[in-house]
């Protein structure tokens, strides 16, 4: 088997990479170690920055977004009996986000690409990358599918097999730096069968730990709690769960209540923030959460990945069309400087509103400070509001 792009991994970096590429006119085949049901199903986060819904749209797999997408044009915080809205129309030149939830971005796809008559290769075992590095002209993807081993041969691979994946390990030793950073708590997560208390997601700062409210759709909520990063989901049957929900959320407005609902999934995530430099080791390109991974406040890991693809697809497209590289050998670089600066606003978002236990009294008394300064200072609701709905591109 032979492609010019082979592509490790069907996540949101991969599909989307695989998307792009075909109406580029370039071929790709994505080699995935799971089913098709079990990347779908894993439960992520929900928030598209405009510019990766309008992505979505421009490339002709935004129907269902634009149907069931649900526009918020603000994001609220709630800290010492204050509630503040972010308002993006003020802050972010109007633009905004789109709450829709990872795996219908990653079901969206994998329909496009079975539609365009794309290779998704799902249930590949013991996945391998090799021949990447410079000298030689063919790399290649091995893998054993129904028993039988087999081989792809491509020109280049796109790691998009995620932090836990098979690319990124395969570099040589030495040839990569990591930057890690890995925080002393988690969220725990669930999904309920409740319509949203809020219309718009509320990050809550409060003595007892941060809290989210977000949804997925008019009658699913989403609620995180943060909680230690070995949390013992056991521990917390779901009385316990909506109990510190409502402690953590409660408002100051009599009106305002947390409505509660059937369960319907939970987890603890840990946290943390990694980037590895360069991107790129040979013909290997790495995208998505195979380079970089940011804790989760703020909603940044799905549009980084797709901020990736979109730059690599043009490197790809330089490369097969004018026969030049000059895309394709700055594509690191190019990722890299907003890569960092999301890892900044992500960080930066985590450690304002959440305990950490190595703190004293003045560290709370500096964050409550923060909180004060950003939701009353303009400039400061704005950097927040350019960050939040999405830097630009380039
Ligand atoms: C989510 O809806 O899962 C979500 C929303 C906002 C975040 C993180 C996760 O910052």
């Amino acid at each position: 088997m032979r492609t010019q792009v082979g592509i490790v991994g069907a996540g949101p970096a991969g599909l989307m990479l695989s998307h792009l590429l075909d109406r580029q006119g370039i071929d790709s085949v994505v080699v995935e170690a799971r089913s098709r049901q079990y990347v779908e199903d894993r439960v992520r986060a929900g928030v598209l920055e405009q510019g990766t819904a309008d992505l979505m749209a421009e490339t002709g797999v935004g129907e269902r977004l634009k149907r069931e997408g649900l526009i918020h044009h603000g994001v609220m915080f709630r800290f010492a009996g204050r509630t503040h809205r972010f308002d993006f129309d003020q802050s972010a030149g109007g633009r905004c986000i789109i709450v829709y939830p990872q795996n219908k971005v990653v079901a969206d796809l994998f329909d496009a690409r079975a539609a365009a008559g794309g290779k998704v290769i799902v249930e590949a075992e013991d996945v391998s990358v090799h021949d990447f590095a410079g000298g030689a002209a063919t790399a290649r993807i091995r893998f054993r599918k129904g028993g039988e081993s087999q081989e792809l041969e491509c020109d280049f691979i796109a790691g998009c097999d995620g932090f836990h994946g098979v690319c990124r390990r395969s570099v040589p030793a030495g040839a990569l730096t990591i930057f890690d950073r890995v925080y002393p708590f988690g969220w725990l997560g669930i999904l309920a069968e409740a319509a949203p208390s809020s219309e718009e997601l509320i990050y809550a700062y409060h003595e007892r730990g941060f809290a989210l409210l977000s949804m997925r759709t008019p009658t699913i909520s989403r609620l995180y709690l943060q909680c230690k990063p070995d949390e013992d989901i056991h521990q917390w049957p779901d009385a316990r769960i909506w109990q510190e929900l409502q402690l953590r959320l409660a408002s100051s407005d009599p009106h305002w209540k947390l409505t509660e609902g059937k369960v319907l999934q939970k987890g603890v995530t840990g946290m943390r923030s990694f980037v590895v430099e360069p991107m790129q080791f040979g013909k290997l390109f790495l995208a998505g959460d195979a380079a970089h991974i940011v804790p989760p406040t703020g909603a940044k890991g799905l549009n980084l990945a797709v901020s990736d693809v979109r730059v690599l697809t043009d490197g790809f497209a330089e490369f097969y069309q004018a026969g030049r590289r000059s895309l394709l050998d700055n594509y690191s670089a190019k990722c890299l400087r907003r890569i960092w600066k999301v890892q900044r606003f992500s960080w930066w978002m985590t450690s304002m509103l959440h305990l950490f236990d190595a703190d004293n009294a003045f560290d709370r008394r500096r964050q409550l400070a923060e909180l004060d300064y950003v939701t009353s200072s303009r400039a400061a609701q704005q950097t927040l509001a350019e960050n939040y709905v999405g830097l630009p591109t380039d």
